[in-house]
């Protein structure tokens, strides 16, 4: 029996892949105390709940989902329930007092004091909040089988942000840069790759500014990548996201020289506009992001590039609008997150003038989505009739398909053959939609 005196937990992610992960260390540390993931929250006598605030959006997902588990309780009030990540370390108290369901709320740096939280819950304590921004957990030991079957699998690196972008919630919901010891990433890789994981992901809010001295060792963002990358057995190697003020020449140097460092970098430029960058206080200019375009592409023509953009910052006018617009196609990027602006509570761009009627913001992104519609299609078709290179990651539900990721990010699906899951196997594409492709596997 574990002290927490219950069987079962059920855990729902929302947001960005550092929540992907913290949820994953959660669920491997109450597995390691004997409790059993279910795959529905109804079955669960935990429920854990992690949440993001970034924007508008995921934040009411958070609050319909809240309110749907405050039902399962009213029939089952033994259930316990806790809210993790980015909303509980915003909202803290306020939010117990919103939602009386709620047993206890754990920000993103608590996320290691858990277990140690639902012991209390469980002896009865009640109201619990959690938000002091706590230095990153000691250890992050992989639990034997828990990877079983999974190819792919993250790394958080370091976690908080220092740069204070005017929109962005993030420092304040994260707290500061805290890099993790390398050794420790570095162990933890290697045993991923035991337990059968071929492709590993470094998360950071921003891995470039990832640093660790110890007496005698410096290391780096590129210092990290490279001793990740000579790991026997890793077949592929990603990282995201990257500041485009603090890509470094020593960064570029590593997409012409690891082997397995995939030719894709997500790369968020926000705005096309000098005037808006400078009021998101982004530190460096369309010039300078489009330069660093170029030195990517020309160490890797192949590089795929990635990024985030929003549209209708305050005070942005259909001129700067169009500067974003102009970028877009500049660049052509093979795949872009676009957002509408909205005010996060606390952070300076809240307070600006000059906001954008919902709207314009609504029209501005539909504009925009569709030009990117177009670039991403003639990417997609010009692969057509190509070989591509494809890590085979999962079988869908209905088992007619395999599904997997060439180097670049692009998703491909073909019909199944046994045992190449885990495997890096070609495919031709035949067929390109707009976010994936249809291929058939060659011998
Ligand atoms: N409003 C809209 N989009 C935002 N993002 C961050 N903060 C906001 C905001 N207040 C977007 C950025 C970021 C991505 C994760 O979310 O584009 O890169
Ligand atoms: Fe959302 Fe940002 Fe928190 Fe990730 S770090 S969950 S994107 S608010």
């Amino acid at each position: 029996m574990n002290g927490i005196l219950t069987e079962t937990f059920y855990i729902k992610t929302m947001g960005c892949q550092m929540n992907v992960y913290d949820s994953d260390y959660l669920a491997q540390r109450l597995m390691a105390m004997g409790m059993s993931p279910v795959d529905n929250a109804r079955e669960a006598d935990v429920v854990l709940l992690n949440t993001c605030t970034v924007r508008a959006k995921p934040e009411h997902k958070a609050a319909t989902y809240i309110g749907r588990i405050s039902q399962i309780k009213k029939r089952k009030p033994n259930l316990i329930f806790g809210v993790l990540g980015c909303l509980a370390q915003q909202e803290g108290p306020e939010i117990l007092k919103r939602f009386p369901a709620i047993d206890f709320v754990a920000g993103p740096r608590q996320i290691q004091d858990v277990i140690d939280i639902l012991t209390r819950v469980a002896k009865g304590e009640r109201g619990i909040v959690a938000t002091a921004l706590k230095a990153p957990p000691p250890e992050a030991k992989i639990l034997d089988g828990y990877y079983e079957g999974k190819v792919t699998a993250f790394i958080t690196i370091m976690q908080g942000c220092d740069n204070f972008c005017t929109y962005c919630i993030v420092p304040y919901v994260r707290g500061r840069e805290a890099s993790r010891p390398p050794f420790e990433i570095l162990e933890e890789a290697r045993s991923l790759v035991d337990q059968g994981v071929k492709e590993i992901t470094l998360l950071g809010q921003n891995v470039n500014s990832y640093r660790w001295a110890t007496d005698g060792s410096y290391w780096d963002f590129p210092s990290l990548l490279r001793e990740v990358s000579r790991i026997p057995g890793l077949k592929r190697l990603r990282f995201t996201t990257s500041h485009p003020k603090d890509v470094s020449p020593q960064l570029i140097a590593c997409f012409g020289e690891l082997d397995n460092l995939c030719p894709h970098i997500h790369l968020p430029f926000q705005a096309g506009s000098n005037r808006v960058l400078k009021m998101m206080n982004r530190k460096y200019t369309r010039e300078e992001y489009l330069g660093l375009v170029d030195r990517l592409r020309q160490i890797r023509p192949d590089i795929a590039l990635s990024s985030d953009v929003m549209v209708g910052f305050p005070g942005e006018t259909k001129q700067d609008f169009e500067m974003t617009l102009d970028l877009i196609k500049t660049v052509e990027f093979d795949s872009l997150f676009s957002f509408k602006y909205s005010d996060r509570k606390g952070t300076l761009a809240a307070s600006f003038e000059g906001k954008v009627p919902e709207e314009e913001k609504s029209e501005r992104l539909c504009i925009l989505q569709e030009i990117q519609k177009q670039i991403t299609l003639k990417k997609n078709r010009a692969l057509e009739g190509k070989t591509v290179e494809v890590l085979v990651e999962v079988r869908s539900a209905k088992g007619d398909k395999l599904s997997g990721r060439t180097p670049t990010n692009k998703i491909v699906n073909f019909r199944p053959e046994s045992k190449i899951l885990g495997n890096i196997v070609k495919v031709k594409i035949n067929k390109a939609y707009q976010n994936s492709l249809l291929g058939e596997l060659l011998r």
